[in-house]
């Protein structure tokens, strides 16, 4: 390779000077209007946080941590060059980003059309604490600690089970409810993905059909509850809601159920390793 650019290259000295003709003329003033093609750098200044990358390997373990299907939405918000969005729209997905950079947001298009991913994958140029995201039901974000307790609330009020992956950095006051790294050979810096499952909101006194009563606090997927069965009461036990999923324990008895907008069902383990169905609705 070298030799043929230093052959051809000697050709052309040896051949000397030539006056360019007309039509080179207007290529090389083409050529000098010609908008160079945009090129983010690592670290370059965003609207609220940084562009930086999140690498490919990085993002796989994200999306499979998540457990991203052809069912569902995927957004992230602060997409940079649209890789995320692309990568899941690969999983079958649809995916959105917002992006605040208009130069990134046309970048990302061009991408996803190189891809043949530009029917699932589309980008909204504009502020990811404006965007409507109420389609979501998986967020893939690299974000900062602030800017994701920002979206906090926006996020934990959307429907109980929405997934939440992010690259490396969580939210300061809720910790993942899963997180994975990814080997060393494959990823250098930033490789830890953490997911979280917007929990349903199980907040207060539940009535079971036996007549026992459950007196929940949440914060976030953690529960602290007391269990009140006649005159007696004791400290619930291992509770934690996931999703929509609620478990907790009563001495030896186990509780699994599913958080409803109308009741809380599910099976109750007893002692001797037999099964019943339990239902309890909301005391208001
Ligand atoms: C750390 S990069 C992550 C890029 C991409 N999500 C990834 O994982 O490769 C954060 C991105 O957020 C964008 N950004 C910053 N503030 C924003 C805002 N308020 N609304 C939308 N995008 C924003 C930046 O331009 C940058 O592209």
């Amino acid at each position: 390779m070298l030799l043929c650019i230093s052959l051809e290259t000697s050709e052309r000295l040896a051949a000397g000077p030539s006056l360019p003709r007309d039509g080179q003329v207007a290529a090389a003033a083409d050529a000098q209007q010609a908008p160079r093609p945009y090129r983010p750098s690592i670290g370059q200044a965003g609207k609220d946080v940084v562009w930086v990358p999140t690498p490919p390997a990085l993002l796989d373990t994200m999306l499979s941590l998540a457990g991203v299907t052809p069912e569902d939405v995927v957004v992230d918000l602060g997409s940079g060059d649209g890789r995320a969005v692309i990568a899941a729209a690969r999983l079958g997905a649809r995916a959105i980003g917002v992006e605040f950079n208009p130069e990134l947001v046309t970048l990302s298009r061009q991408a996803a059309a190189d891809a043949g991913m530009q029917d699932r994958a589309s980008f909204v140029q504009g502020d990811m604490f404006e965007a409507d995201i109420s389609q979501a039901t998986v967020f893939a974000l690299y974000l900062l600690p602030e800017n994701l307790d920002r979206l906090l609330p926006r996020l934990q009020s959307l429907r109980p089970g929405t997934r939440i992956v992010a690259n490396t950095f969580g939210f300061t006051d809720w910790d993942p409810d899963a997180q994975e790294r990814v080997r060393a050979e494959l990823c250098t810096d930033w490789c830890d993905a953490l997911l979280w499952i917007v929990p349903a909101r199980v907040a207060g006194s539940w009535v079971f059909d036996s007549g026992e009563r459950l007196v929940l606090t949440q914060l976030h997927q953690v529960l602290h509850g007391e269990w009140q069965s006649g005159s007696s009461s004791e400290p619930i036990r291992q509770a934690r809601v996931r999703g929509t999923a609620v478990a907790f324990s009563v001495g030896e008895r186990r509780f699994e159920g599913d958080w409803s907008e109308l009741a809380l069902t599910g099976v109750e383990r007893l002692r001797d390793g037999s099964t019943r169905r339990f239902r309890a609705t909301r005391q208001p």
